[in-house]
């Protein structure tokens, strides 16, 4: 089948791959010319496993291609995604901006009957929007032309994006067009192959299964967090009370890790925006203010143990952070939200550089790809050494921190570490080690919900 995609970020970027890559005819479209310029020159504007190899497959098989035309792009395709940006307002509501104007675009080029198929995440009663802005641009061309709005959210998670679309875990697919729903059928019966995964809604529930899907997986997280910290306080250990009701079927293991918070492109602007949905329906949700509220705190976690460790939280808590840490170093590994990816947006590291910044300390950063995403953030400043590998970054500094899993964290040289920091003491934001491995070396170990572990 003929397919465009508008936005050629994460989720289109991925989605065009994926669907040149079962066959479909398809075209990326993006009104970023450099990153259409790098596309076409086979640069791959993102870090996703797996992504380049499919780009480039499929770009040399004449499948994929990319443009700034919308018009090449509207007359492509029958089947015409909407795959772009949803950020925050300032309120915390979606930011409708860039879908609507897609919508007009289409409006303004089509000439034949078209699916609008919205991929971006947004809020209950977009399609209806778009819907009235298609057809409202038509008639104001005097054209008639059929077409339809299916919702078609998409789950899939940074870091593993090519694997989640290739093999979606559900295929939802929000339409009441009976018309609509069988091309929409046809575009994802490569993926649907071994066992049904489409399951087709009424437009409203689709757009709200999309947040409910995000607001419950970070419910998950700021429960945890929260048993973290009562953990603490009552001399338990997070990591026995987390495989404790993971074990129990109805919980799950899945997203229950305790951590320095949730961050990245989605969960905090998606718990933010149902919230402000729900309240512009007239209902106040505690539960994801207080996912959020949780959250925000979580993520100033890791300042608030070094300020403790350095004899400093006292004035901290009371907002009076100014020069606290002056004149200490600290190893940072892991800047990304999460590992897998290069993506620093809502990056608890961020939070936790920002502070000790302010507190004056100096942060010697390293990440296995998100270095140069720190530098393009942050520019250069005399306190933010970029480093090339961890070793340099544990060299010299005071202490650790680690606010990312990276796999290659996991079993570091604990003699090394001990010999390069000046006060042998780990901040370990993502629970990586057992406390006494890390005690038998000789290291202080903080980590979330183990208690005094010292
Ligand atoms: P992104 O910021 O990475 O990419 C958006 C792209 O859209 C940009 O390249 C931008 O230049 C382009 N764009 C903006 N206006 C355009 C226009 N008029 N025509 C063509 N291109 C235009 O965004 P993303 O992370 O891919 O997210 C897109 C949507 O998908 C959001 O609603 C997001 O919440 C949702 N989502 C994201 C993920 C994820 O993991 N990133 C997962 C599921 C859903
Ligand atoms: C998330 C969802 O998992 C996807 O299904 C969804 O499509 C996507 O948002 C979206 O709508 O954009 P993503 O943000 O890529 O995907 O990453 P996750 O793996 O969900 O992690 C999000 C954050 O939660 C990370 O900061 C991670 O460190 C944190 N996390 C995750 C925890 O703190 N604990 C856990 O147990 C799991």
């Amino acid at each position: 089948m003929k397919i465009s995609i508008f936005g050629t970020g994460y989720v289109g970027l991925v989605t065009g791959a994926c669907l040149a890559d079962v066959g479909h005819d398809v075209i990326c479209a993006d009104v970023n010319q450099a990153k259409i310029d790098g596309l076409k020159q086979g640069i791959i504007p993102i870090y996703e496993p797996g992504l380049e190899n499919v780009v480039k497959t499929n770009v040399s098989q004449g499948n994929l291609r990319f443009t700034t035309s919308a018009e090449e792009a509207v007359q492509h395709a029958e089947v015409i995604y909407i795959a772009v940006g949803t950020p925050p307002d300032e309120d915390g509501s979606a930011d409708l901006q860039y879908v609507m104007a897609v919508g007009k675009t289409i409006g303004q080029l089509m000439q034949s009957y078209k699916v609008v198929v919205n991929k971006s995440t947004v809020p209950v009663g977009t399609a209806d929007k778009v819907t009235t802005a298609i057809q409202q641009t038509l008639d104001q061309r005097g054209f008639k032309a059929e077409f339809d709005v299916v919702s078609n959210p998409e789950f899939l998670k940074e870091g593993a994006a090519v694997a989640d679309c290739m093999r979606p875990d559900r295929i939802v697919i929000g339409t009441s067009s009976k018309f609509a729903e069988d091309i929409m059928r046809e575009v994802y019966a490569p993926f649907n192959r071994n066992h049904d995964k489409v399951i087709v809604m009424d437009v409203r529930s689709s757009e709200l299964t999309k947040y409910a899907a995000n607001c419950m997986l970070a419910t998950k997280i700021s429960f945890m967090n929260e048993m973290a910290n009562i953990a603490e306080r009552v001399g338990a250990d997070i990591e026995n009370v987390r495989k404790g009701i993971g074990s129990d079927p109805r919980i799950g293991y899945h997203f229950i890790y305790p951590g320095c918070g949730y961050g990245g492109s989605c969960f905090p602007k998606d718990v933010q925006a149902l919230a402000r949905t729900s309240e512009q329906f007239g209902y106040e949700s505690k539960i994801l203010n207080a996912v959020e509220q949780v959250n925000d705190k979580q993520k100033y976690k890791l300042f608030e143990l070094i300020c403790k460790h350095y004899g400093v939280w006292q004035q901290a808590a009371k907002g009076d952070i100014k020069d606290i840490l002056k004149g200490k170093t600290f190893a940072l590994w892991g800047l990304a939200f999460k590992p897998n990816t290069d993506d620093m947006r809502e990056a608890s590291s961020r939070v936790l550089m920002e502070n000790l910044w302010l507190a004056g300390a100096t942060v010697k950063a390293y990440d296995p790809e998100a270095m140069e995403e720190t530098q393009r953030i942050y520019g250069n400043r005399a306190d933010l050494v970029l480093c090339g590998t961890k070793e340099a970054a544990i060299n010299n500094a005071d202490a650790l921190v680690i606010c990312t899993e990276w796999k290659n964290f996991r079993a570091p040289d604990f003699n090394a570490i001990k010999e390069n920091i000046s006060d042998p003491v780990i901040f370990d934001g993502r629970n990586l080690f057992e406390p006494a491995n890390v005690h038998r070396h000789g290291l202080a170990y903080y980590a979330i919900g183990r208690g005094d572990t010292l």
